[in-house]
């Protein structure tokens, strides 16, 4: 069967798979406007950093492409200067939609940059527009690339890290939340890492996390692990330690939603209990996430600003009615907690100091800390934007 997708490009039709439905039904929503792009992303319909990165892009291209064949022609269309309001404006409401993914905010900061040099060079609304358009493509397009290339990168550095004399039969990785292709534009980050050890014969099994309350684990990365026919193996949150204790894990692999300066690591909540018991264990811990979720700018985790989700989220499950359950009106949201509860804690990502890290994996190769040292200097390895 065919990887997952969550986005669709057919037909001149952009088009994202409700992943708030998944895995019981497959329905794609048409995003017509920048507006529902953000809803999408801010009620999590789409999730997963570089995924959100790539709507956010793709939704400002279709708007223009749309904008540059309506008759009559848009006001904004009418002057450089105008269009560049209109784009700001944009790109500035975008960014409001998750505030810990720095990818959107990375995403959007390229289009403004493009932006910029085309007012530099003088060109006209419509040249500009055009030039914007093929950007926001370029953003969701060279995604699966480098998520291969990291993939590949990070398998073959953790086989040499673990030796051929401790694999046996393929290595055991655990990993939490869902990096796959429906948190990219394909193929994943740290599940693109597990796919890659699969494809190479290297892989003996795939753990994974349920990861509540939003159940990206068993609701998605489930999904994609059976899609793809990778032998693999679900537990609850809470038995990370029981499985480190009971079975040879070789290697944690997560992604990140932001990378500090010093390597310090923001990811799906639940990562952080993972990287302390990984380390007791001393179990290699790996993040693997493009050069775009480092963030020069944030010099420590204690920079990280951390979206805490509606604390109602934390109460409710999503799921089938039955087993046979396709359409979504066989789907119910079902309150496990009681009414009026109150004093909810529900951050939606944890901060993983870069000591507990033993290896950041980008497209631009492997990043380990020195000797003796507990923070990585990532700055070498991130072009100045
Ligand atoms: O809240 P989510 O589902 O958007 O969180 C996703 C994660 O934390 C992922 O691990 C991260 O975005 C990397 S996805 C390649």
């Amino acid at each position: 069967m065919a990887p997952l997708t969550s986005i669709r490009t057919s037909n001149g039709k952009l088009e994202i798979v409700n992943q708030l439905l998944l895995p019981h039904t497959t329905e794609f929503l048409e995003i017509n406007t920048v507006e529902e792009a953000h809803d999408a992303i801010k009620s999590m319909k789409i999730r997963g950093a570089p995924a959100i990165a790539s709507l956010a892009s793709l939704s400002l291209s279709y708007h223009l492409t749309k904008a540059l064949t309506a008759s009559p022609s848009p006001d904004f269309l009418a002057s450089p200067e105008a269009l560049a309001a209109h784009v700001e404006q944009i790109l500035a409401f975008l960014y409001t939609a998750r505030p810990t993914a720095v990818n959107l905010g990375a995403a959007t900061r390229r289009l403004q940059n493009n932006l910029s040099a085309s007012l530099t060079a003088q060109s006209s609304a419509r040249a500009i527009a055009d030039t914007l358009i093929a950007e926001g493509k370029l953003i969701a397009d060279e995604d699966v690339g480098r998520n291969k290339e990291m993939s590949k990168s990070g398998g073959d550095w953790l086989l040499k890290h673990v030796g051929s004399e401790n694999t046996g039969s393929g290595l055991n990785v655990m990993t939490v939340c869902n990096t796959g292709s429906l948190a990219t534009s394909g193929y994943g980050t740290a599940l693109g890492l597990i796919t890659y050890l699969h494809e190479t014969g290297k892989l003996e099994k795939a753990y994974y996390t349920q990861t509540t309350p939003y159940h990206q684990g068993s609701r998605l990365t489930a999904l994609e692990l059976q899609t793809l026919k990778i032998p693999s193996v679900m537990l609850c949150d809470t038995m990370v330690g029981s499985l480190f204790q009971h079975h040879n894990i070789h290697a944690v692999a997560v992604g990140a939603d932001r990378i500090a300066r010093n390597g310090d690591t923001a990811n799906k909540i639940g990562t952080y209990n993972a990287a302390v018991l990984a380390a007791r264990h001393g179990i290699p811990f790996i993040v693997v996430a493009p050069i775009s979720t480092v963030d020069l700018d944030v010099a420590d985790g204690s920079g990280i600003p951390i979206e805490q989700r509606p604390a109602i989220e934390a109460c409710l499950v999503r799921g089938a009615l039955h087993t046979g359950a396709e359409s979504s009106d066989e789907q119910a949201v079902v309150m496990i907690t009681p009414r009026g509860l109150e004093g909810i804690y529900n951050p939606s990502f944890d901060v993983t100091p870069a000591e507990l890290i033993t290896a950041i994996v980008t497209e631009k190769g492997v990043a380990v800390r020195k000797d003796g040292e507990k923070t990585f200097d990532l700055s070498a390895i991130v072009p100045m934007s």
